[in-house]
């Protein structure tokens, strides 16, 4: 805890607010393009398909993507977190296609390199997006969703993904053990310079809605996540997460949701001081988005203010489907 002095007798706060160059000059935090990870979703047609549920929001040609990863390098955004949306014909039961080396997301990888090789690129490691039921592993007949075999498709998966380009692999499953796995496999492969950016606090939350519906899972899912991904009534459950990811070769954590979620960004910034990055999901996106369309909050202005409290709670970056306009308006 941060020790007040007892008292500053003439100090007024408002001195230090009168005016854009002291508040700049006194200010705590800053928000640059830097701390932007654009989360961008890719599709293999040609033509951008929009996505109902995110206002602003297309799916994107693999050509696209690369024009992308371009577009990133000149806002200065560092990095690009990149979602397949596979049709119903690529989906199985077992999501094979998220095993295929020349699958969507390893030609993306590949374009997108090609085409900035200076902007990291991470990729989701789940199997959701691939399977006809829309869990991130397997499914077993009585509903349960089996760690260990899933565990080894991850792994897989995670080394088709650094094979293509991916510089970050991000698993998102929930998994136990997984991070262990594929550290190892990559130690044994020789990808020593990969780097893993653990979903380490992730929770079962309602505001995953409008990407369901962008990677084509929310019609198939059947139940939900609850018994994988975390209870949003629990905290230090999120601290016991991270720790074992980092204790298994995790190089980053992540919170997710966000701004719901802010009070775990916090706490695990504070506990850990590992590179923390918060996702701004897509229900807190379309939230914004929807009721900016409306008139009725000023849609720049929430962006920007919900982008700066993640750095105040502590977060290194922000994975956000409002990268690319928030760095336009930093310029
Ligand atoms: C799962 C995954 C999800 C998101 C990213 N990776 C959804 C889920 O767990 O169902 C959600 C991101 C968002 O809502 O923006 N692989």
């Amino acid at each position: 805890m941060t020790q007040f002095p007892q008292a500053f007798p003439a100090t007024r706060m408002r001195r230090l607010r009168q005016a854009p160059w002291i508040r700049s000059l006194a200010g705590e935090n800053v928000l640059t393009p830097a701390d932007l990870i654009w989360a961008v979703f890719v599709h293999d047609g040609e033509d951008r398909m929009p996505v109902g549920s995110l206002p602003g929001i297309d799916r994107l040609s693999v050509k696209d993507a690369a024009k992308a990863a371009i577009r990133a390098r000149e806002l200065g955004i560092p990095a690009i977190a990149l979602f397949p949306y596979i049709g119903a014909d690529g989906k199985d039961e077992t999501g094979s296609g998220a095993l295929d080396p020349d699958g969507l997301v390893p030609r993306a990888l590949k374009a997108m390199k090609d085409a900035a090789p200076e902007v990291g690129l991470i990729t989701d490691v789940a199997l959701d997006a691939y399977t006809s039921h829309g869990h991130d592993g397997l499914l077993d007949e009585d509903g349960t969703i089996p760690n260990d075999a899933t565990t080894e498709k991850l792994v897989q998966q995670a080394l088709v993904h650094v094979g293509a380009g991916a510089d970050i692999v991000a698993p998102s499953d929930m998994m136990d053990g997984r991070i262990g796995a594929i550290r190892s496999a990559f130690e044994e492969e020789g990808f020593t310079n990969q780097m893993i950016l653990a979903y380490a606090a992730k929770y079962a939350s309602g505001f995953y809605g409008p990407y369901r519906d962008a990677i084509g899972s929310a019609a198939a899912l059947k139940g939900d996540k609850k018994t994988y991904q975390q209870d949003p009534a629990n905290s230090d459950e999120a601290l016991r997460e991270v720790a074992l990811d980092l204790a298994e070769g995790a190089d980053m954590v992540m919170v997710k949701p966000g701004l719901p979620y802010l009070d775990i960004v916090q706490r695990v910034s504070s506990a850990f001081g590992v590179p923390t990055i918060a996702y701004q999901v897509s229900g807190e996106y379309a939230q914004i988005k929807a009721a900016a369309q409306n008139g009725w909050i000023d849609g720049d202005r929430v962006m920007m203010e919900s982008l700066m409290c993640f750095k105040r709670a502590g977060a290194s970056g922000v994975i956000t489907y409002f990268a690319e306009e928030a760095a336009v308006k930093l310029g």
